[in-house]
């Protein structure tokens, strides 16, 4: 008999350090993790954990002879800096790596006739502003289906799987005789995320997390955009809670198949404030790279996250001022204090 679980790939990295952890609170969600990474010792014993890679296929056959996989968190992508080193490897993990778990979804949804469900961290890399600055001044709040014309590979890698997670869960073996069923495929798209107990490693929204722990460790720190960039940003907590809440949105109140969320929008300079306010001494400049400013230019200064807010109550429980008065201020000093 297999054993039914919620399979999260990307497991080890940030949003998987945040998930997890609250996938695991209801103690009947059984857990399968697989990340290329071993597990952060905080995760142990809230999940199985597998090490090893998405395009294993005799990996995965090995996952659907033991497991029967309910909901998918397929969070495993490289992200927007790291993608441009790496553009090939960028498409293999993030494209490939998603098209293989689409299928196999796909095929797995039609042999036990009940859809799996599929969740898909997209982001804000999807959304590509004319190169003026100008004009993210005029287009404040971007809507799901305007801009859609990103600058980077990470951003064309997650469009395109939005996409073909539309097509899985709408149009796939359109053509055949018997009518298939369909895995059910929800994403949300999000803005640069901030947590108080890890790192991001690769992004280009890494600026406003590397600012507030350089200034907790005591340490310099260079902001590699202007002062006066400005894009959305949100709590970790409230990520995995975006995740989970649209997992468990009745499916008849979905509008879209991908859905912006956002927490705040600040400027790198006020960001700054914001962490000058609890850390006086904290050094920080902006010393902008003239190639990453571009793209954090091209994304939004901000989304439009009210089809969320209709469709499945969404909402984030932290604005600025509480995100850093009390979850990133607070978690942050502790953990610095302690190591
Ligand atoms: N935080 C991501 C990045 O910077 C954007 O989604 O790549």
């Amino acid at each position: 008999m297999r054993k039914k679980v919620i399979l999260v790939t990307g497991a080890s990295g940030e949003v998987g350090h945040s998930l997890i952890k609250q996938l695991a609170q209801d103690g009947n969600n059984k857990i399968l993790s697989l990340d290329l990474q071993p597990l952060p010792e905080e995760l142990i014993g809230l999940t199985t954990h597998l090490e090893g890679n998405l395009l294993d296929h005799i990996l995965l056959a090995r996952i659907i002879s033991q497991y029967e996989i309910d909901a998918i968190y397929h969070l495993a992508a490289l992200l927007s800096t790291s993608s441009e080193f790496t553009p090939d490897t960028a498409h293999q993990v993030n494209v490939e790596g998603t098209l293989a778990l689409l299928r196999w979804a796909a095929d797995q949804s039609q042999w036990r006739r009940r859809p799996i469900q599929f969740i898909f961290p997209s982001s804000i890399a999807v959304y590509g502003m004319p190169e003026s600055v100008h004009s993210k001044d005029l287009y404040q709040r971007v809507r799901e289906w305007e801009w859609n014309q990103p600058r980077t590979m990470y951003g064309c890698n997650k469009l395109y799987c939005e996409m073909l997670g539309n097509y899985y869960s709408k149009h796939f073996r359109q053509l055949s005789a018997e009518a298939p069923i369909m895995l059910d495929f929800r994403a949300v798209r999000f803005p640069g995320l901030i947590s108080a107990f890890t790192l991001p490693s690769g992004g280009t929204s890494d600026y406003a997390p590397e600012m507030i722990h350089a200034a907790a460790k005591g340490e310099a720190y260079a902001s590699f955009v202007r002062e006066d960039v400005r894009i959305p940003f949100m709590a970790m907590p409230d990520a995995a809670r975006s995740l989970t809440m649209l997992a468990h949105a009745p499916r008849e109140k979905l509008t879209r198949t991908v859905y912006n969320v956002r927490g705040f929008s600040l400027t790198a300079g006020q960001f700054k404030d914001r962490v000058l306010e609890a850390f006086p001494e904290a050094q920080i400049s902006f010393r902008p790279d003239v190639k990453r400013q571009a793209i954090v230019d091209s994304w939004p200064a901000d989304l439009d996250d009210s089809a969320a807010r209709r469709d499945w109550n969404w909402q984030p429980e932290y604005d600025a001022g509480r995100a850093f008065a009390e979850y990133l201020i607070p978690n942050i000093k502790e953990r610095y204090l302690r190591s």
